[in-house]
Order: C-alpha cells, then sequence, then structure tokens
C-alpha cells in the first residue's frame, strides 16, 4: 500500500497552454500518455464535464495509486492503464480519440524521492526505472556497460563535454568498487568535471542522460507518435511537452513531416513517394514556459510544448 500523502505535488506544466491547444470537449475521448500525478489529466476531465472520458497511462505504481486517489471523484470517465503510452494501440480503435498528451520525462515526485535514485541531490540506490518490472537499472548500466557505450551516452543524451573522461573516471572507480549509489555516482563525476564556472551541478547532465539510457525515453517518443496519429480522429490534436533538445528534434521532425503532402526531394518534378499529410501543426514554433511559471516551477524552464491537429 502506499502512502500518498508522502509526497510532494507535482506542478502540471503549461496547463492553460495545453487546454486552450487540446479544447477538451463534453462527449470527447482523451488520453493522457503520462499520467503523472495526475494534472493535466484532472484538467482535460474538468474542461470535458459532465461526460468526456480520458485514458490515462504510466508505467510508475506509485503515480498511479497519486493519480487516481486524486481522480477517483471522476469515477467511470477516466480509465488509468499501467503501461507504457508506447501500447495506446493496444487500447484505444483507430480513429477514436479527439486529442492525446505526453508530458515527457520525470516528475517531481519521482525526482524528490531519494529511494528512486532519479537525484544527485540525495543518496539513494542508482536506479532511475520508471517501472519497478522493468529489470535494467542506472546501476546496471554505470557498472556493466563498456566505456565507450558509457561515453556515447553521456554525450549523445547529456550533451556533456567531458563525456570521455566521465567515462574513463567510472570505469576507474568500478574497478575498485561497484557504484551502487547515487551519492558515489555524483562524487565521480564531480571528480571528473571539476566544479568549473558552470550555473547548473557538474553531475546534471549525466544523471539525465543515464535516465533516458535506462528507459529508452527517446524510442518511446518515436514509437507513440505514429500510434497516436492513429489512433486520433480527424479534428483530434496531439501535444507534446518536451524538456530534451533530442526529444524536440524527434517531435517537431515528425510534426514537419506528418505536415506535408509530398516528402520526394525538391528538385524532384513529379512526386513519386505517395505522401499524404496526416497532421497540421498548430505551433510553429515551440511553446515555452513565461516568465512568472518559470519563477513558480523552475521545472518548466526547459518544458517545449508542440502540437498538432489530425487532418
Ligand atoms: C512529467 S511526469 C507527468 C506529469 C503529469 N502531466 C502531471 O500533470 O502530473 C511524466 C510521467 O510519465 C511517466 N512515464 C515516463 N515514460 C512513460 C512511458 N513510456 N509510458 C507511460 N508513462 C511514462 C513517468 O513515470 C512520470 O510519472
Amino acid at each position: 500500500m502506499i502512502d500518498t500523502s508522502l509526497y510532494s505535488s507535482h506542478i502540471p506544466v503549461m496547463l492553460e497552454q495545453c487546454m486552450a491547444l487540446m479544447d477538451p470537449q463534453p462527449g470527447g475521448s482523451y488520453a493522457d500518455g503520462t499520467l503523472g500525478a495526475g494534472g493535466h489529466s484532472e484538467a482535460i476531465l474538468k474542461a470535458s464535464e459532465p461526460d468526456g472520458k480520458l485514458l490515462a497511462f504510466d508505467l510508475d505504481p506509485t503515480a498511479i495509486a497519486i493519480a487516481t486517489e486524486r481522480l477517483k471523484s471522476y469515477g467511470d470517465r477516466v480509465r488509468i492503464i499501467h503501461d507504457s503510452y508506447v501500447n495506446l494501440g493496444n487500447y484505444t480503435e483507430e480513429n477514436s480519440l479527439d486529442g492525446f498528451i505526453v508530458d515527457l520525462g520525470v516528475s517531481s515526485m519521482q525526482l524528490d524521492r531519494q529511494e528512486r535514485g532519479f537525484s544527485f541531490l540525495q543518496d539513494g540506490p542508482l536506479d532511475m526505472r520508471f517501472s519497478p518490472e522493468q529489470t535494467l537499472t542506472a546501476a546496471d548500466i554505470v557498472n556493466e556497460w563498456p566505456e565507450e557505450d558509457l561515453a556515447e551516452i553521456l554525450w549523445k543524451y547529456g550533451e556533456e563535454r567531458k563525456s570521455r573522461q566521465i567515462a574513463a573516471m567510472i570505469c576507474a572507480e568500478r574497478k575498485n568498487t561497484r557504484i551502487n549509489t547515487t551519492g558515489q555516482l555524483e562524487a565521480v563525476i564531480r571528480d571528473a568535471v571539476g566544479s568549473g564556472r558552470e550555473k547548473i551541478h557538474p553531475a546534471t547532465r549525466s544523471f539525465q542522460a543515464i535516465r533516458i539510457a535506462v528507459n529508452g525515453e527517446l524510442d518511446a517518443v518515436e514509437a507513440v507518435l505514429p500510434a497516436a496519429v492513429k489512433s486520433l480522429k480527424p479534428g483530434g490534436r496531439l501535444l507534446v511537452i518536451s524538456f530534451h533538445s533530442l526529444e524536440d528534434r524527434i517531435v517537431k521532425n515528425f510534426l514537419k513531416k506528418e505536415s506535408k503532402d509530398c516528402l520526394c526531394p525538391p528538385e524532384q518534378l513529379i512526386c513519386t513517394c505517395g505522401h499524404k499529410a496526416s497532421l497540421k501543426e498548430l505551433t510553429r514554433h515551440p511553446i515555452t514556459a513565461d516568465e512568472d511559471e518559470i519563477r513558480c516551477n523552475t521545472r518548466s524552464r526547459s518544458a517545449k510544448l508542440r502540437a498538432a491537429v489530425k487532418r
């Protein structure tokens, strides 16, 4: 039994902007791929009163317990599913949804709980899994992956300029002792990077990179976008909030590609690809949080919201 009162609340990012783009209506069918504490879900349920329906996914049983408690007054208007949003198509018919949202990344509730091992600010087991059913943990990656693979994820997912030094230090340290805690990893990274003059903690980028690798987060984003388009009705809205430049690039390129009727090279005069646009972009540029929101919720600082409507 999870004591839901133990968890600090997670503030939903760009809630007003999301609701304006999603425009939930009574009688509509919606899905939230990343339920978390249920902030976006609850706003959709409220805006689609009295009979809008919502499917909500999360991999994390703690998030499911917290949001189930929060949304219990909505009764059978909401169905909560403990599964990856990647499997959206297993729970929805084609052309059935009026809106789908994913708010990617980690929640404040996950970051704040030291036993989840997401944060370098508190010592905890080196875990970082969204789902406890998954076997691969951050400790497995840090202790078992070859040095080149470690350097590659730190560079690719963390944009960490000192990726090679950090990977080398991790491999040197693990020869002495297994790196089992966030505190041990943070200390190794701090030694490798030095404190420098950066505003962010020296372990920020590496922890983010390892979390993305543990949870296969970029593959999940790639997979859910076409699944969402299939599940949306014509006129249905797709919203994605991302916190990482690689995620945002995946979303941007997908929306751009799916908003075009032909993907042939520009010098080709006659189309041979036969590609038809399935979407119309609602946000030519990503929407970002305003200063007031950033002041109240620093997490919103790096958020980018993109949206499209199905044709
Ligand atoms: C940023 S939080 C969402 C917060 C939520 N929008 C709110 O208002 O409270 C992201 C959530 O997505 C979940 N998550 C991450 N990857 C997932 C996936 N592939 N499938 C389902 N849930 C996922 C995480 O466990 C986390 O609870």
